[in-house]
């Protein structure tokens, strides 16, 4: 056998086939463009609930590849066995979940069975399939109102609403499962405040309705959807009184993930860890607002309103634990996160479809 062909070979041997639930979401399908640019094999499942069937075909015409798709909510187990039945797979990647702070409160029967079942299907199906790694999404929301910044992995759990709560339990319910099943790894990714999109323009954040978040508030202003920002108070305990937040470009995120796959991979012993995916640095709104506005050129019109329920002044990661564990840490500095989550919103002034239907 000739070099070039032999290390085919052990290339192919390397390829880890990846579920990624919630892959046609934000994070999910910036994270599933990585997974195929390093040659992995792909296989998402999402409900389409909150994210748009195009997202697979945007991915395909960034990598030229196209991961395989289930439209299923993680929570049918039946679905799900079906799934786990057809492919051998190296590894789980939990994204899929509802993540709207204000809607978890009024709807917490929703929140609890959609972000607490999925996981019980996938460690149920993992046990009985022989998967042995999953890398959870888990937020910095867990920390609540933290003692100190920045804030390292051990600081205590003091989640403020049931969407928080649901990444708490997950988290204790997944400790428990490793300490069950030994030969089940997990990695716990608290994330920060994710924004940017792909270099490419053309996968980025497309929430529903008025969005929650800052920065996709704030680009919908910019494009003219929305006349004004409200900066939710100005009287916190920060530089400039408004709310300082570890924003990260989710790219970075994404390759996060990456690390974590290939830490649990090289460490099959891992058992159970939990690490934050920040950049270690606070910017607040009015920092952001006047970023966004020098690399744009466009202004932004705010207006200070009462602060937002729950809100805390300062949030931001120790991210030492990332870097002496995974080998990762994050690249893109804010005027680039900005950038890149303009190009998204100006070529896609509507998102990923306007008013059409999310399967379409
Ligand atoms: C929010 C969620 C958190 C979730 C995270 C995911 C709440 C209370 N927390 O965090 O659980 O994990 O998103 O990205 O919703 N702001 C404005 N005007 C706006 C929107 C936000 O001034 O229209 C301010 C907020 O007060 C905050 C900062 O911008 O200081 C960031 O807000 P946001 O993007 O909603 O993130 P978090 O509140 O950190």
């Amino acid at each position: 056998m000739n070099n070039s062909k032999s290390t085919l070979q052990r290339k192919r041997v390397n390829i880890l086939k990846i579920l990624v639930t919630g892959g046609a979401g934000f994070i999910g399908s910036h994270t599933v463009v990585e997974l195929l640019d390093r040659g992995d094999q792909v296989v998402i499942v999402d409900d389409l609930s909150n994210s748009h069937l195009k997202v697979v075909d945007r991915i395909e015409k960034i990598t030229g590849k196209r991961p395989d798709f289930f439209l299923a909510n993680i929570c049918d187990f039946s679905a799900m066995e079906k799934v786990f039945k057809q492919y051998d797979f190296d590894f789980v990647i939990h994204f899929a979940g509802s993540k709207a702070v204000g809607e978890s409160v009024e709807k917490p029967l929703l929140y609890y069975r959609n972000n607490l079942e999925s996981t019980w299907v996938l460690i149920e199906l993992m046990a009985k399939y022989n998967v042995k790694s999953i890398i959870f999404s888990s937020s910095a929301t867990v920390y609540g109102q933290p003692d100190a910044v920045p804030i390292i992995e051990t600081s205590p759990y003091s989640p403020t609403n049931p969407y928080g709560e649901t990444k708490m339990i997950n988290e204790l319910f997944l400790k428990d499962v490793t300490a069950a099943y030994p030969d089940i790894s997990v990695i716990c990714l608290r994330y920060f405040n994710p924004i940017g999109a792909h270099e490419s323009g053309i996968i980025g954040e497309d929430p529903q309705g008025i969005p929650n978040n800052l920065m996709p508030f704030i680009t919908q202003v910019a494009i003219g959807i929305r006349e004004e920002l409200f900066v939710f108070g100005n009287n916190f305990d920060t530089h400039d009184g408004t709310g300082v937040r570890d924003y990260i470009h989710v790219v970075d995120l994404a390759k996060g993930h990456l690390a974590a796959v290939d830490y649990l991979k090289a460490n099959p012993d891992a058992s159970f860890l939990i690490i934050n995916l920040g950049t270690g640095r606070g910017y607040s709104v009015l920092d952001l607002v006047k970023t966004f506005s020098e690399v744009t050129g466009i202004e932004i019109p705010y207006r200070i309103t009462e602060r937002r329920a729950g809100d805390i002044a300062t949030c931001y990661a120790d991210v030492s634990l990332a870097k002496d564990l995974l080998g990762w840490e994050a690249k893109f500095d804010l005027k680039r996160m900005c950038k890149d989550s303009w190009r998204w919103q100006s070529q896609n002034p509507k998102g990923y479809c306007g008013n059409c239907s999310q399967k379409e």
